[in-house]
C-alpha cells in the first residue's frame, strides 16, 4: 500500500468539530448524555452536547428516527485552507452537495456525509499534564464515597465510524482532508490532525457487516480514578449493557472505558491519551501491530460484538 501519510501535505482538516446523530428517542437519549455528565441543552427535536464551561457544541442528536443513524460528520478547517479543500475535492471528483463561503458538504467515496466548516481549532493545542493520584502518608488518599459528585468530561476527545472499505475510506481521508495515519490495524486506522491532536481526533473500522455508522465517541476526563467513578455513574443509573473497561489501549495508550449506549453504540471515558504536536512525524504502524497489541494492554476481554456495525442494514 502506498504510504500515503507521507504524501498528504498542508493543510489538513484541524478538529472533528463536531457530529450528528439521528436517533428514535430523544428523551432516551437526553437521560443517557445527562447521565454520562455532559452538558445538554434541549430545544425542539435536537439535543446540544457540550462540556460544562465550555461553548462548543461537539455532538448535536435529533429524534424520531427510525433507529439509530449517523447523520453527518463535520470537521473544522482554517479560513485560509478552504479554496485548497475545494480545488482538492474537485481533482477527487466529488461534486459538494453544498457550498458556502466558509462551509462545504459532500458525501465521501464511501457515502458519509462530511461537513468541512471554517472554525476555531477545538482539538487540544497541547497535551495536558496529568495530576498525580493523591497517595498520602498519614491521611487519607480517597474520598469517601458519599463525598462524589457526577463525573463531567472536560472534552470531546475523538470518534470512531464504521466504513464499508477502509482503504477507499484512509486514502480519502489523507489525501484530500490532510489526516495523517498514526496507526493502522487491520481493518481499524487511528488519524491525527497535521496542526497538533491528540493520536487520534478520528478513527475508522472496517464493518464486516458493510456501510458507514457510528460506533463511539470518547471523552476525557481528568483521571483514571473519574473513569471508575464515571462507569460506576452510568451502572447506578441502570446502563448495565455489555461495556468494555475499564483497561488501557496500546494504540493510543489512553485509559479506557466503553459504556454501551441505548443503541449499541459506545460512549468511552478517556483519559491520558497520546499527542502528537503540529510539526511532528508521527511513524505510523502501518502493517499493524502484532495481535495482542491490537486493542488493549489490560483490560477484560473484548466483548464479541464490540465491531458490529448495528446501522447496516
Ligand atoms: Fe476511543
Amino acid at each position: 500500500m502506498t504510504d500515503i501519510s507521507k504524501v498528504s501535505k498542508v493543510p489538513g482538516v484541524h478538529s472533528l468539530d463536531h457530529f450528528v446523530l439521528q436517533v428514535p428517542d430523544l428523551n432516551e437519549a437526553e437521560k443517557f448524555y445527562t447521565t454520562f455528565g455532559l452538558d445538554v441543552q434541549r430545544t425542539g427535536n435536537e439535543l446540544k452536547l457540550g462540556c460544562f464551561g465550555q461553548d462548543h457544541i461537539w455532538s448535536i442528536i435529533k429524534g424520531g428516527a427510525e433507529r439509530k443513524k449517523l447523520d453527518y460528520v463535520s470537521f473544522g478547517i482554517f479560513k485560509e485552507d478552504i479554496d485548497v479543500f475545494r480545488e482538492r475535492l474537485e481533482k477527487y471528483g466529488i461534486a459538494p452537495d453544498e457550498t458556502e463561503q466558509e462551509r462545504i458538504m459532500f458525501r465521501d467515496p464511501c457515502g458519509m456525509l462530511v461537513e468541512l466548516r471554517v472554525a476555531g481549532k477545538s482539538s487540544p493545542r497541547s497535551k495536558r499534564t496529568p495530576q498525580p493520584m493523591p497517595c498520602t502518608v498519614g491521611g487519607r488518599g480517597a474520598p469517601f464515597r458519599r463525598e462524589i459528585k457526577q463525573v463531567h468530561p472536560q472534552r470531546f476527545a475523538h470518534a470512531l465510524f464504521f466504513t464499508p472499505d477502509i482503504k477507499k475510506t484512509l486514502d480519502f481521508y489523507c489525501t484530500v482532508l490532510g489526516l495523517r495515519i498514526s496507526d493502522e490495524a487491520g481493518p481499524i486506522a487511528f488519524l491525527h490532525g497535521i496542526y497538533g491532536s491528540d493520536h487520534h481526533l478520528v478513527a475508522f473500522a472496517e464493518s464486516p457487516s458493510g456501510g458507514i455508522g457510528y460506533h463511539h465517541s470518547s471523552w476525557d476526563v481528568g483521571s483514571i480514578e473519574e473513569i471508575g467513578l464515571g462507569a460506576m455513574q452510568m451502572e447506578a443509573a441502570g446502563y448495565t449493557g455489555k461495556g468494555w473497561g475499564l483497561g488501557r489501549h496500546v494504540l493510543g495508550s489512553n485509559y479506557f472505558h466503553y459504556v454501551r449506549d441505548p443503541w449499541n453504540s459506545y460512549v468511552e471515558f478517556n483519559f491520558d491519551i497520546d499527542y502528537i504536536p503540529e510539526g511532528m512525524y508521527w511513524e505510523p504502524n502501518m502493517d499493524g501491530p502484532a495481535p495482542e497489541d491490537t486493542l488493549y494492554l489490560w483490560g477484560p476481554g473484548v466483548p464479541e460484538d464490540f465491531v458490529i456495525n448495528y446501522e447496516a442494514k
